[in-house]
């Protein structure tokens, strides 16, 4: 099937998209709206929205950090629409995060994932992310895994 994949960067009128989209990725756990809202406005953050066919499908929203003289980068979540996985989405999402990380002087990037979700886990991988660190109790019971890349 033919389908046209854009990335552009989010704006606050996409909240009530994004929130839907959060909640059907991770539930229970998903952040607030409020909580939305407030990375969105962050200037520190990174917040991109994927659409296909003018449909947003998924979102991704990063945080760029200064430690000590670095510019690092850390991706807090990566979401896509459950209709619409597999089709290359989070793989674009990333891709394009790392570009404007890169042009926001960003070096370094991390990102984590919970120890069974193996979307997540394959992704990051494909996207040649190394494991760095185990993260014990992260997720309450559920462990998580760190990755990192040197973006060059
Ligand atoms: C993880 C997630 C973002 C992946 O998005 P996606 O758009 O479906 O991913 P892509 O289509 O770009 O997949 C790229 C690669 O990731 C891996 N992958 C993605 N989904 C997978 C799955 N369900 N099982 C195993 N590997 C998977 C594969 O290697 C895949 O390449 P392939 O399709 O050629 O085999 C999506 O499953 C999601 O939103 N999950 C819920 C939220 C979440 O857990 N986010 C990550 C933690 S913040």
């Amino acid at each position: 099937m033919m389908f046209a994949l854009m990335v552009e960067k989010a704006s606050i009128k996409d909240l009530d998209k994004l929130f839907e989209i959060e909640g059907k990725c991770f539930g229970f756990e998903a952040f607030t709206k409020e909580q939305l809202a407030y990375l969105l406005f962050d200037r520190n953050n990174v917040s991109l929205i994927a659409k296909i066919n003018g449909e947003i499908v998924g979102f991704i929203i990063g945080r760029i950090n200064f430690n000590g003289g670095q510019t690092v980068g850390h991706v807090l979540t990566v979401d896509v629409s459950p209709k619409h996985r597999r089709k290359g989405v989070g793989l674009k999402l990333l891709t394009e995060i790392e570009k404007v990380f890169k042009e926001r002087g960003v070096k370094i990037c991390y990102l984590e994932a919970r120890e069974d979700n193996f979307a997540a886990l394959n992704l990051y991988q494909k996207k040649r992310y190394k494991r760095v660190k185990k993260l014990r109790n992260y997720y309450g019971y559920v462990h998580g895994i760190r990755f990192m890349k040197i973006l060059a």
